[in-house]
């Protein structure tokens, strides 16, 4: 798969799961993301080999079932006037304690970018129909590029940014993952960050976010931190001053490879589907963090 370009799944159709996140649960990987066509909102694919990817359902659409919970939150998939909202960078992880997956999104409200909130969805199977638990402002505040990020212990954390983008705000989610539990960590104020990635290699942590100007690529930076809770460092850069033509999505590990996927965007409006991915190596040595570019995904 050449890098930067739209990729196909098994059936040669375009791979439409943009800004996206790969789970591996059992012996599987499911990359969900964004499709934004026809009334559809998450898309998941399935593959065994991080290659072949097989399309296997719409799992969150403007007609998916609604749900609410204890969380008071905002059920709503549709604009008053019955057209699309926006669920951006959809996130799932798998629930050990209550059996669910349990995805966390970006909302806004088809309009604009005012809404800047944590939308939640869940399902009994990685791949099923995902019922809609709706959209709040976690402890009121802004929460628009967004990740999930789940320690080896199960502790889980939401990361998003906050206050018009200008902080990343850090939340620890309760057990069953369904509402945020305490907010963590307002990182780097002012600094403008966002399409956060998380991973952990060894026993440090380190988040690659992107700076903010729109569809345009700009420089990544990362930072290290001990502990989710804990002091995170100052930011550095990572690849060149495009991230070589990409955006963080997420970060995956694989047979002691790490692995950064990045989209690169076609832009807005109907651009925005020509919309390609990006895999990159990362290599870390003495807690630095370096970025490979390549022409092909070495996955
Ligand atoms: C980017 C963001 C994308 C999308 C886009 C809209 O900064 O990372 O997820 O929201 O802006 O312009």
């Amino acid at each position: 798969m050449q890098n930067g370009t739209l990729w196909t799944d098994r059936d040669g159709l375009p791979l439409h799961a943009h800004g996206g996140w790969i789970l591996q649960y059992e012996d599987t990987y499911y990359w969900y993301g964004e499709d934004r066509r026809d009334r559809f909102y998450v898309s998941c694919y399935m593959s065994r080999n991080l290659k072949d990817w097989t399309f296997r359902n719409h799992i969150l659409t403007m007609d998916s079932p609604m749900q609410p919970y204890r969380v008071r939150t905002k059920l709503q998939l549709k604009r008053e006037d019955g057209g699309k909202v926006n669920l951006e960078r959809p996130k799932v992880i798998w629930n050990r304690k209550t059996g669910k997956f349990v995805l966390w999104a970006h909302f806004e409200n088809g309009n604009d970018y005012t809404e800047a909130a944590a939308a939640v969805a869940t399902c009994d199977t990685p791949d099923g129909d995902f019922t809609y638990h709706g959209h709040f402002n976690p402890y009121g505040y802004m929460s628009r590029d967004c990740t999930l990020f789940q320690d080896e212990d199960g502790t889980a954390y939401f990361i998003s940014a906050a206050r018009d983008n200008a902080d990343m705000h850090v939340y620890r989610l309760s057990e069953d993952y369904m509402n945020v539990d305490a907010l963590v960590n307002r990182l780097w104020q002012g600094e403008y960050r966002e399409a956060p990635a998380v991973t952990k290699i060894g026993d440090t942590y380190y988040m690659l976010t992107s700076f903010c100007t729109g569809w345009a690529p700009n420089q990544g930076k990362y930072a290290v931190s001990d502990s989710m809770e804990g002091r995170w460092s100052s930011l550095k850069d990572i690849g060149d001053v495009t991230t070589y033509h990409s955006q963080p999505a997420f970060i995956l590990q694989r047979d002691g490879k790490v692995l950064y996927f990045g989209d690169r965007w076609g832009g807005g409006g109907e651009k925005y589907f020509t919309s390609g991915y990006v895999v990159y190596p990362l290599t870390e040595k003495n807690g630095e963090l370096t970025m490979q570019c390549t022409e092909e995904a070495l996955l």
